[in-house]
């Protein structure tokens, strides 16, 4: 089986390729491309070639996947969500990275990002940006930022007008609806699959956070929020237009650029909750690993290191607004949001639960299903997949 295996690996292999490759988000400052120039530049045995995929985390999950199912070595820095390692890691797909990093790195990276490039006790991904959900809102609108659910949609009412609406959010069926849904579902006293494999959505907190989200459509949010990713919505509050959005913290330099409508008049909070529940941000983040059938694994190790240091992080901050995953580099105002951030179930089937998930959501907002059905049809079918 295991020489069947590795000759399956070896045949898509391109034998004489010295680059390096990567998948990435869509560089749009070119922060990455200049990084990765300067890399080459002393690497010009290995240079490092970017290839920028989709924006979605969903797409370029499936494409790395595709490879990796395939034998393919055509990736060999794999650029990984926080939810990615349990199944890359458990498909035996990532170089076990366990012990590489020196003591002084060990210490910097914030925990909760190490830990989310772990899998059962090994490390897999260097984290390199951390990131949390916050509600933006106008602070020459709003005098009090919302407590609670019903503050939110009482501030959102009163501020929203002809050209402007109330509350954008991620509504698109993909990953970043399943993370807005479990920040409205935490603050409701809920959860989805408890640490023990358990699905928890068959419970008041799940449909009344789901209902919520629908209720908001039509009243305080556009109808096109099922179709917003990241960046419409923070194209819309940017330009004025939201009293407030839910987003990641990549905006906040952003909202206050100088080509910005909103610079000087934004803040942030973590989102609402309601009696019994509590404010709370999603974990996210990226980071890097390396692929097991890369014929350069230590070109691809110094890449890393070269990538995740601290100067080029600092510059990753300044010109694309990202995170530092460094305890050292983390800005002070977003030290508490990144400290009590919520990860996401650790679980080797986390793609395929929140596939099924973004499906069920995105049903009962379209009205194609009542959120009752959707969660019930989100239970048995994730429980079938937990094998519960
Ligand atoms: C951000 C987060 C990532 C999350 C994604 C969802 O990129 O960093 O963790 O999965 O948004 O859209």
């Amino acid at each position: 089986m295991s020489i069947l295996l590795a000759a399956s690996f070896r045949v898509h292999r391109s034998g004489s390729r010295s680059e390096l490759l990567v998948l990435i988000e869509p560089d749009g400052t070119g922060v990455f491309r200049e990084i990765i120039g300067r890399f080459n530049n002393a690497h010009p045995q290995t240079p490092v070639r970017l290839v920028e995929g989709p924006p979605s985390t969903d797409a370029r999950e499936d494409m790395y996947s595709t490879a990796f199912l395939a034998g393919s070595s055509a990736y060999d820095v794999v650029y990984c969500d926080v939810i990615w390692i349990p199944k890359f890691a458990a498909a035996g797909w990532l170089l076990d990275l366990t012990g590489r990093l020196s003591g002084a790195d060990a210490n910097d990276f914030l925990p909760a990002d190490l830990e989310a490039g772990s899998y059962k006790g090994r490390l897999y991904r260097i984290p390199a940006f951390t990131d949390a959900g916050l509600l933006y809102y106008r602070t020459d609108l709003v005098q009090r930022p919302p407590e609670t659910y019903q503050d939110l949609v009482a501030a959102a009412s009163r501020f929203q007008s002809a050209d402007r609406v109330g509350y954008v959010w991620q509504g698109k069926q993909y990953e970043g609806l399943v993370t807005n849904y479990l920040e409205v579902l935490w603050g409701h006293g809920g959860d989805w699959i408890s640490p023990d494999r358990r699905v928890l959505l068959d419970s008041p907190e799940a449909l009344e956070a789901l209902r919520f989200m629908k209720s908001s459509i039509d009243t305080i949010s556009p109808r096109g929020v099922s179709t917003y990713t990241e960046e419409e919505t923070r194209n819309l509050f940017q330009n004025g237009r939201s009293v407030f959005m839910r987003n990641w913290l990549y905006a906040w330099p952003l909202l206050n650029s100088s080509d910005s409508d909103v610079k000087g008049r934004v803040a942030f909070i973590p989102m609402p909750h309601v009696s019994g529940g509590m404010r709370a941000a999603t974990l996210g983040g990226w980071g890097f690993a390396i692929s097991r059938l890369s014929p350069h694994a230590d070109a691809a190790w110094e890449f890393i290191q070269f990538a995740t240091g601290p100067e080029q992080l600092q510059e990753l901050y300044s010109k694309a607004g990202r995170i530092p995953a460094r305890k050292s580099l983390v800005p002070d105002y977003f030290q508490q949001i990144v400290k009590n951030a919520r990860a996401r179930p650790r679980i080797p089937e986390y793609a395929q639960a929140s596939d099924i998930l973004q499906r069920w959501l995105s049903a009962a907002l379209a009205d194609i299903v009542t959120p009752e059905d959707a969660l019930r049809n989100a239970v048995r079918e994730t429980r079938a997949v937990l094998g519960e």
